[in-house]
């Protein structure tokens, strides 16, 4: 009698475990049917909502990059980033990234932006809205690539609405990944690397990244109707490599901005995350962005690629288990010490970058003349393209581990040379025993520098209530955007 009844309770979880496989594949059949049917959108429908429907996993996982919105103002955190950029808009406001859910509302709340009070007033121009928004492709398409290269970002302040999603990687007639920023080819073929045209699948998982995580400077490019262009274009002319791009600059003579207290023709490097990972032991066997940030994914049977870009090492068990066989402990012990090695090179090299501008500074004050300034300006120049270029490419100390190092060693040095020049100019007008003064923390920088904080801050709230509110109930009429999308979202800024 035991038997069978053992023998029956065997029988049942077995009907059971088939019923359960048979539904589950019946699941993956239907879903790889709709898969194979893309639906019919819109090719430039920008609004990530609409996707929801025919591709749910991608979406809701894409819309989980909402959970990164902890805002870590990098000014507080290093004050000497305020000496650092004197006279150019990161002194104002400078967080570390968060989700892609947030990039139009970190653009419109970052005091680098001001505030606009038409469509006419900067002060940045559009090109800064370039990797914010699938809406830039669309207005690019429509209006060309001049055009949408011309005025100031508030020109664009109701059409810009929709954060990075799916049709900034996505063509959503077949779902295939696209790349819709051209200036990236056209950078590619200068630097003599492999276009677009000839880019396999896994070459694409990392172009579509790179379509924003690169390099770039504003080229001002006169128009025949008289108007002039601020065209993203990616310095690439020379190469790829540090070296390379400052080279590029140097040629053009090109500055970002004259520092307000060295006078130093300043540059201001991007994030070149897709440059450097080039460099490191992932890029040169093809580890994509992908691989590490969009791993494939398993839910009931059916496999989908995590659409939530943020810190692989939140899953490690996805995102780096498949290829090492080391322990995740041993990895994040590795990944720890090299970001220790970075800090302390970092903080060097902004130590040293930051008394060089403010020993200039006294130099000028007390009479050094242009000639004898002039290399010790160039130093100053190279010392922070190069510092910036391995912390703004966030986070290279792992991506790029090496080159990261490098790369600092040789800031340290350049500034370095900067001071033993600015010892003798200031021995020789009698200052040597100028110190600089120690920066105690970003408000007491802020003065150093006198930059009004409160006033932008003002500003920029007026702006928040006016103007910004005016852009979404326009972008609203205009069918842009759907109000439910950023429903319930709490403005975090670094000034409230
Ligand atoms: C930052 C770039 C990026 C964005 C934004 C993006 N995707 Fe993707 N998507 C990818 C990549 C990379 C893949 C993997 C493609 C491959 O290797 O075949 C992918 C794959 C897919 C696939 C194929 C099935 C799968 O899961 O692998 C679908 C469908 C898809 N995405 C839908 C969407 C939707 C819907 C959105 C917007 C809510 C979106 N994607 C936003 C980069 C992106
Ligand atoms: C259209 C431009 C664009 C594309 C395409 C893009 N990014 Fe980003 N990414 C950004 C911007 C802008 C931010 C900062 C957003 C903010 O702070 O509001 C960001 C932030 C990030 C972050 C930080 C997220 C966090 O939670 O801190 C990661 C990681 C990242 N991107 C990786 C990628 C990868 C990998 C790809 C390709 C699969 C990609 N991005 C494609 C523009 C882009
Ligand atoms: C081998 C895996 C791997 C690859 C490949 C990879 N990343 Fe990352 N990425 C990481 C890890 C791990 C972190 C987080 C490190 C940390 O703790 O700061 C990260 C962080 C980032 C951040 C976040 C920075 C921040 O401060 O929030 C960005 C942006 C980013 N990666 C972009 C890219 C881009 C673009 C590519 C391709 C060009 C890429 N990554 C390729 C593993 C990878
Ligand atoms: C698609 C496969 C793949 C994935 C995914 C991957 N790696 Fe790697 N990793 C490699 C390869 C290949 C190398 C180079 C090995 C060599 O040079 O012998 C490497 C090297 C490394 C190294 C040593 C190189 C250095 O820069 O010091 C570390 C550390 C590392 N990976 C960590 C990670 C972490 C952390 C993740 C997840 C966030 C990850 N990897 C994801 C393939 C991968």
């Amino acid at each position: 009698m035991k038997k069978y009844k053992i023998l029956l309770v065997i029988s049942i979880i077995a009907i059971g475990l088939m019923s359960a496989l048979i539904a589950s594949i019946n699941e993956k059949k239907v879903e790889q049917a709709q898969l194979k049917e893309v639906p019919k959108i819109d090719r430039w429908e920008t609004k990530n909502e609409e996707f929801k429907k025919h591709y749910p996993r991608q979406f809701d996982s894409w819309k989980e990059t909402k959970h990164s919105d902890e805002i870590e103002d990098m000014l507080k955190k290093h004050p000497e980033l305020v000496v650092l950029w004197a006279g150019y808009g990161f002194a104002k406001d400078y967080n570390a990234p968060r989700g892609h859910f947030y990039a139009i509302e970190d653009n419109r709340n970052t005091l680098r932006t001001g505030a606009p009070v038409d469509e006419k007033t900067g002060p940045m121009p559009t090109a800064c809205w370039t990797c914010k928004s699938p809406d830039v492709p669309r207005i690019m398409d429509k209006e060309g690539d001049m055009e949408y290269f011309t005025g100031k970002w508030s020109k664009y302040g109701s059409d810009i609405i929709n954060p990075i999603g799916c049709v900034d990687c996505h063509n959503p007639k077949t779902m295939e990944l696209q790349v819709n920023r051209e200036y990236l080819n056209t950078g590619l073929k200068a630097a003599g690397k492999k276009p677009l045209e000839d880019a396999t699948q896994q070459d694409m998982r990392s172009m579509v990244c790179a379509q924003c995580h690169v390099e770039y400077y504003f080229k001002k490019t006169p128009l025949a109707d008289g108007k002039k262009a601020a065209v993203v274009t990616l310095p690439w002319g020379e190469g790829t490599s540090v070296e390379s791009m400052e080279k590029y600059y140097d040629n053009l003579e090109f500055k970002d901005w004259t520092h307000k207290i060295s006078k130093a023709p300043m540059l201001k490097a991007q994030h070149p995350g897709w440059e450097m990972w080039e460099t490191g032991a992932h890029g040169r066997n093809n580890v994509s962005c992908a691989d590490c940030h969009m791993p494939y994914t398993q839910e009931g049977g059916i496999k989908y690629t995590d659409h939530n870009i943020g810190n692989p090492l939140e899953n490690m068990d996805k995102s780096c288990m498949n290829c090492h066989r080391t322990s995740e402990k041993s990895l994040l012990d590795n990944i720890n010490k090299k970001r220790e090695r970075k800090d302390n090179l970092h903080q060097k090299a902004m130590t040293a970058i930051a008394n060089a501008h403010l020993e200039a500074g006294k130099a000028w004050e007390i009479g050094a003349t242009k000639e004898e300034m002039a290399p010790i300006l160039k130093d100053i120049r190279h010392a922070q393209w190069r510092w910036d270029y391995a912390v703004a490419s966030h986070p290279a100390f792992f991506h790029a581990p090496e080159e990261t190092l490098k790369i600092l060693g040789t800031s340290i040095e350049k500034a370095g040379n900067a001071r033993i020049k600015l010892a003798k100019v200031l021995a020789k007008y009698g200052a040597s025993d100028y110190v600089a003064p120690e920066i105690k923390d970003k408000k007491q920088a802020q003065e150093i520098i006198g930059l009004p904080f409160e006033k932008l801050v003002e500003d920029k709230k007026k702006f928040q209530k006016g103007l910004m509110q005016e852009w979404k109930k326009e972008a609203e009429k205009k069918g842009l955007y759907n109000p439910e999308s950023t429903k319930n979202l709490e403005d975090k800024t670094s000034y409230n």
